[in-house]
């Protein structure tokens, strides 16, 4: 592809995500020159992060590829039903098939997008120009203030968001503890300039899940499990979504209902999410989230490395130290 051509890939996913009521802003300015680089894996060094996501597939074969070409991820492991990628030996998304598995309809409670957090905003931008060069479609991008975000699918539609944060100095917070985020335009064109044109060799060593954002059914009772059962702090409310995280950070798990308002549980065996994990650093932390469980007699089985409960909209979740 030449430059031009990347060039009106740009252009094109710009119009993409402008159609999609999200739009770019070349004007926006730039401040990767001038920012100090964030620690890459700030988010995962909090009290309680998310450490893994799990999707049930159709096709594993061509998904587990495109995960590996597309996000550059690397094989870590191999399993019955399936394979498990990662970055630098570190496991981060499981996928497996069920042949039975039902397709889950687009209202169903499960993934809005798994988001994969770049060490800084040279490798999103590594990352960008690889995807222009691959002519991947982008579903939308965003300056939310804390972060800079580039939203995109996979081949069977689950979400997937790739961003870097802005120092945490940047961040600002607000008198309720809250932080300030906010959705708009995003400057593809100056990070794909700002890049370097270098051979990409897949996601940089340091690349983390950053946050999980699902799809739920209640944002009352989103707030409720999150925050008061798991201990996480309520860290921005949108219009049908709430933010939660440990740490402060401006959040591990998002929470929404714009597709899903009211709908029905998820069932066992569908596509898309089957479960995720969160990891306590802190296991103080996890023993008060355990203690809120069972308080409010929500089943935990005890798993090989931790425990194992579904929440209230019929999402695995898996607890671990
Ligand atoms: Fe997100």
């Amino acid at each position: 592809m030449t430059d031009l051509d990347r060039r009106d890939f740009l252009k094109a996913s710009a119009a993409a995500i402008a159609a999609t009521g999200i739009t770019t802003n070349a004007s926006a300015e730039s401040t990767a020159m001038t920012e100090p680089t964030p620690a890459p894996t700030h988010a995962i060094q909090m009290p309680a992060f998310v450490d893994h996501s799990h999707l049930i597939v159709r096709d594993l074969p061509m998904i587990s590829s495109w995960y590996q070409q597309i996000m550059g991820l690397k094989p870590v492991e191999k399993t019955a039903s399936g394979e498990v990628l990662g970055v630098d030996g570190h496991p981060l998304l499981t996928l497996t098939t069920e042949g039975d598995a039902a397709i889950a309809p687009r209202n169903a409670p499960g993934l809005f997008h798994t988001a994969f957090l770049m060490p800084d905003r040279t490798e999103l931008g590594r990352w960008l120009a690889h995807i222009a060069h691959n002519n991947v479609p982008l579903q939308g991008a965003s300056d939310h203030l804390v972060s800079e975000a580039i939203y995109l699918g996979d081949p069977e539609g689950n979400g997937i968001e790739v961003y870097r944060d802005r120092p945490r100095a940047e961040w600002e917070y607000l008198q309720d503890g809250m932080v300030k985020m906010a959705t708009l335009p995003l400057d593809l064109q100056a990070i794909y300039d700002e890049a370097p044109k270098d051979k990409w060799d897949g996601m940089a060593d340091g690349t983390a899940i950053g946050h999980i954002h699902l799809q739920v059914s209640n944002i009352p009772e989103a707030n409720s499990f999150f925050r008061d059962v798991l201990g996480l702090d309520l860290m921005a409310t949108y219009p049908g979504a709430s933010f939660f995280s440990s740490g402060k950070y401006h959040h591990h798990i998002g929470a929404n209902i714009w597709n899903s308002r009211g709908a029905p549980k998820r069932q066992a065996n569908m596509t898309g999410l089957s479960d995720y994990t969160i990891r306590f650093n802190d296991p103080v932390k996890l023993q008060s989230a355990l203690a809120a469980l069972e308080k409010l007699e929500i089943p935990v089985t005890r798993s090989g490395e931790g425990y194992s409960l579904v929440d209230p909209w019929g999402i695995g979740l898996k607890l671990e130290a």
